[in-house]
Order: C-alpha cells, then sequence, then structure tokens
C-alpha cells in the first residue's frame, strides 16, 4: 500500500519504518528539515540523536530509498495521489490548564485537507490518528477534511501503544493493536496495513468505533500510572514509616496474587515520559469539563508530582543534610532506561529542586540522554543551568561530590556501591531514588548514609542494630 506518515517524532519515525519493513511503500513527512535530513543521512548517530530506540536504524538503512521516502512538506504534495492510508502523528502536548494543545494537530489536518482536495484520483483514503488525541478528535477531523470539501474518506483511530526503549520490538509485536472506524471499507484497508496482525493468534486486534479507540489509550495510560502511584503512595509510605517493613518483601508478597501485576510494583521517585503526565491530565480534563468527577485522576497525578522530589526534602529531615553551597552527582538524566527522551523525565524536577535548594554544582552521568539533557536545561534560558556538568562516566561524576542522587534506571547503576565506595569515601549520601543498589547494606556497613524510595534512612547505627542478637525474654523490660 501507499503509506503516508505525517509527523517523524519517536512515534512517527518508528511506525514508518516498520510499515516499511513489512514492505509499504511509505512516505514520511515533517517540518523539521534538520531532522529529516539526518533520518536521509541513514547515519546511526545522526538519527539517534533525535530518536534512540534499539534496531531502529537498521531498520531504517535498509528500507531507505526502497520502500521508505523522507520528504518535506512541499515534498509530499507530489506523493499524495494514489494514496491509501495517512497516519497523522503529530505532537499533542497538554495546554497550561491540562487540556490538549492541539494546534499542531489541526495544522497538519488543514494542510492534508488542502492536499486531499487537489488531488485528482479519487480513490477511498483514510487518515489514521496514532497521536493521543482527546475522545472526539477523529469526529473533529472530519469536519476539517468536509471544511476543505476532501471527496471519498475515512478517518479512524489506531492509537500507539509503544514503550520507548523498547519501541521497535513492541511495534513488530505490539501486544494489541487497536482500530477505531465508522466504516467497513475503512476497516478493510486498515487490515490491509496491518495484514501481519489480523487474524494474529496472539496479538489482540480489535476493531471499535473511533471514539472507543481513543479512550482505550487514555484509560489504559492513566491505570497504567495508577498502578505505579498506589505502589509509590501507599506501598512506599507505609516502608518509609513503620520499622521492620521491607519494601521488596511487601512486594514479592502482594504481587504473589495471579491477579496482581508484579510490572509497575517498582517504587521510584515518580514515572515520567511524554506520555503519563500530559494523557492524566488530558484525561481528567475530559471528564471535569462533561461534568464528571476526576478526583482519582488528580490524586494519581499529586502522588506522580510529589514523588519526583521529596526524597530531597526526605535527605533535609532525615539526614540533616545541608544542600546549600554542595556538590550533587546525579545519576540518570532520562525518564528511564535505554532512551535518550528527558520529556517530563524526573531529572529536570530534581534538578530545578536542587539548585533552589542551593546546590553548588551538579555532576550529571547518563549514558545516552546527555546531548538532549543540554537542550533542557539551556543556561541561555536560566542561567542556574549553567551549574549543572556532564560526564562521561558515573566515575567521573562523582568526584567531589558530597551525595549522589540516582535518578535514572540503567541497569549499570546496579554496581553503583562499588564506585561510590572507591571514589567517595563516607559518611557521603546515598540517595537512591529507583531502589538501583541492591547491596546497599553494604554501604551503610562502611558508613555511608543511605536514603531510598520505600526505605527509611539508613545507616551504621541502624545496620548495628539489625545485627544485634535479639533481647531475651528474660532482659527485655517488663
Ligand atoms: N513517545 C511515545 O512513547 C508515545 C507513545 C505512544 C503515543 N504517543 C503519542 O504520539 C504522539 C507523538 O508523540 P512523539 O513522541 O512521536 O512526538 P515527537 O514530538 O517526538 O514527534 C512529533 C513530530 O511531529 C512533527 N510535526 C509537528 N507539526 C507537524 C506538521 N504540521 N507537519 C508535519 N510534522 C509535524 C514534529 O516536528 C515532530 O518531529 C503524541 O500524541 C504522543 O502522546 C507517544
Amino acid at each position: 500500500m501507499k503509506i503516508i506518515v505525517a509527523g517523524t517524532g519517536f512515534v512517527g519515525l518508528t511506525h514508518a519504518a516498520v510499515l516499511a519493513e513489512n514492505g509499504h511503500e511509505v512516505h514520511a513527512y515533517d517540518i523539521d528539515r534538520t531532522k529529516l535530513d539526518a533520518y536521509r543521512s541513514g547515519d546511526r548517530e545522526r538519527i539517534e540523536s533525535y530518536v534512540a530506540e534499539q534496531g531502529l536504524v537498521p531498520i531504517i538503512t535498509e528500507t531507505l530509498g526502497r520502500y521508505l521516502f523522507f520528504t518535506d512538506p512541499d515534498g509530499i504534495r507530489g506523493e499524495i495521489e494514489g494514496t491509501d492510508a495517512i497516519f497523522l502523528s503529530p505532537p499533542t502536548p497538554p495546554n497550561l490548564d491540562g487540556s490538549t494543545d492541539l494546534s499542531y494537530y489541526d495544522k497538519m489536518a488543514h494542510f492534508l485537507g488542502e492536499l486531499l482536495a487537489a488531488r485528482s484520483d479519487q480513490r477511498r483514503v483514510v487518515l489514521i490518528n496514532k497521536s493521543t488525541v482527546p475522545i472526539g478528535t477523529a469526529r473533529r477531523m472530519q469536519g476539517i477534511l468536509a471544511e476543505h470539501g476532501v471527496p471519498n474518506f475515512g478517518v479512524a483511530s489506531n492509537p500507539e501503544f509503544l514503550p520507548e526503549g523498547n519501541a521497535v520490538e513492541k511495534s513488530r509485536r505490539p501486544d494489541r493493536v487497536v482500530v477505531g472506524a465508522d466504516t467497513e471499507e475503512d476497516l478493510r484497508i486498515l487490515r490491509q496495513v496491518y495484514p501481519q496482525f489480523h487474524n494474529h493468534v496472539r496479538i489482540s486486534y480489535i476493531e471499535t468505533t473511533p471514539e472507543t479507540a481513543e479512550a482505550i489509550k487514555y484509560v489504559a495510560n492513566t491505570l497504567l500510572l495508577t498502578y505505579i502511584s498506589f505502589w509509590n503512595g501507599i506501598g512506599a509510605r507505609l516502608a518509609e514509616t513503620f520499622d521492620n517493613l521491607s519494601m521488596e518483601d511487601l512486594k514479592r508478597g502482594v504481587t504473589a496474587d495471579d491477579r496482581i501485576s508484579t510490572w509497575g510494583s517498582y517504587v521510584s521517585n515518580g514515572a515520567g515520559g511524554s506520555c503519563f503526565g500530559k494523557d492524566i491530565q488530558s484525561l481528567i480534563y475530559q471528564l471535569r469539563s462533561n461534568g464528571q468527577s476526576s478526583s482519582l485522576l488528580e490524586n494519581v497525578f499529586d502522588i506522580n508530582e510529589y514523588q519526583k522530589t521529596y526524597l530531597i526534602d526526605r535527605a533535609i529531615h532525615e539526614a540533616g543534610f545541608d544542600f546549600n553551597n554542595t556538590v550533587v552527582a546525579l545519576m540518570g538524566l532520562s525518564f528511564k532506561k535505554h532512551t535518550n527522551d528527558m520529556r517530563d523525565a524526573s531529572s529536570l524536577a530534581v534538578v530545578e529542586g536542587l539548585l533552589a535548594k542551593g546546590v553548588r554544582e551538579v555532576r550529571a552521568y547518563d549514558p545516552l540522554a546527555i546531548e538532549e539533557a543540554k537542550r533542557f536545561f539551556d543556561p541561555e534560558r536560566n542561567h542556574l543551568f549553567s551549574k549543572i556538568h556532564y560526564f562521561d562516566t558515573a566515575e567521573e561524576a562523582l568526584q567531589g561530590s558530597e551525595a549522589v542522587f540516582v535518578t535514572t534506571d540503567w541497569e549499570e547503576f546496579r554496581g553503583l556501591s562499588h564506585v561510590i565506595a572507591e571514589h567517595a569515601p563516607p559518611p557521603y549520601l546515598v540517595i537512591d531514588g529507583r531502589r538501583m543498589i541492591p547491596d546497599y547494606n553494604d554501604l551503610v556497613a562502611q558508613g555511608y548514609r543511605y536514603l531510598a524510595v520505600g526505605s527509611k534512612l539508613l545507616t551504621k547505627d541502624d545496620i548495628a542494630r539489625s545485627h544485634a542478637p535479639a533481647p531475651t525474654p528474660e532482659a527485655a523490660p517488663a
């Protein structure tokens, strides 16, 4: 099939590449010409400076010029004839009131409406929303295209569920494909787009209305964040409050139940990324503006926001740590491992929190996200960001620091206790936002102070107490 993909960010680029891998003729366009130049170059580093996803570059280089073509909006004019399907994947960021900013989407829709109205071939074309858009947006798109006088079109919703860091794998083998359309004709076109998924024995191929498809995406994302926030807001709080309460055992004991997921039961300094925060805000807005209560979701949002920086306050209150004029190492910048994506990353809130407390220098390390972080922490925008320095290894970042804050779950941080022991002598403070240091007891026994989500502050005294023999009944006070 001849397919256009409009918008080549994380979602659009991955989607275009996997469609091309499946033998479709894919014309992907974007308004960002420097991005297009990078993609067209086939150069790994240049592509990954925009979208770093395992396995993506080889698909692009193998299909480039044969099945996959990149162009700008002018170039797409010449490709509109004979198109069967157009996927729209523009950004849909939040407005200040939480509603979805549809300005990118609308511009794209009007541009495509103009092109489609002018084409000479009048074959059926389906425009498909890949971006996460409020319930009713497919209907709104129908109005825009009708305004332009586009003949013979359908609008469908096919939300994307790919997890960053594993986007290619999950695009090739998704858990489900959700397709919402109004007519059998449009559903048939989508089955031709996705022949490998339709009737698949393991992948659920769900055909429904556009509105249901739009809602599925919001409900799925907010439910995931609700589950994560339950563990952060209840599990971690319990383990931080009561003596002798082990976070690990609590998790194991609860999730041993088949009905309760282990995914999301980890506790952390907040879930970030481009989707959770904006999608929950949008769903809150959609419920409230239609007269419905959104209190559950509001609490979930608040718990997640609180989680991002509360360890800074705990370090002050529990460890008596005065951040003013100190040097703090930061382990991890991206919102999660295996990606360079900094959007809504907890590290953003942590850095701002540390700088607000008067930290003299933040020494940051991340295996993938440093270039992206520099764009976010632009000293031109806030001169305090000039206090952030970036390093290529954890060892270098730890030099001369008085505390370390682990903000991302990169696997290599599991070995951090050895690096700390070598480069930062006790009573150095370790703030573990991801519970990444399994042998934290060893550090504590050496005199380090260890503070984690889901644990009280641990010091050498705590270890000594936990190893002391239990008092005999005779010795115990009456
Ligand atoms: N990133 C994810 O993991 C993920 C997962 C599922 C769903 N989504 C949703 O997918 C959508 C896109 O997300 P993303 O992460 O790919 O965003 P992104 O910002 O990485 O990419 C959007 C792209 O659209 C381009 N663009 C903007 N206006 C355009 C126009 N008028 N014409 C052509 N191109 C235009 C931008 O230049 C950019 O390259 C959002 O709605 C998001 O919520 C994202």
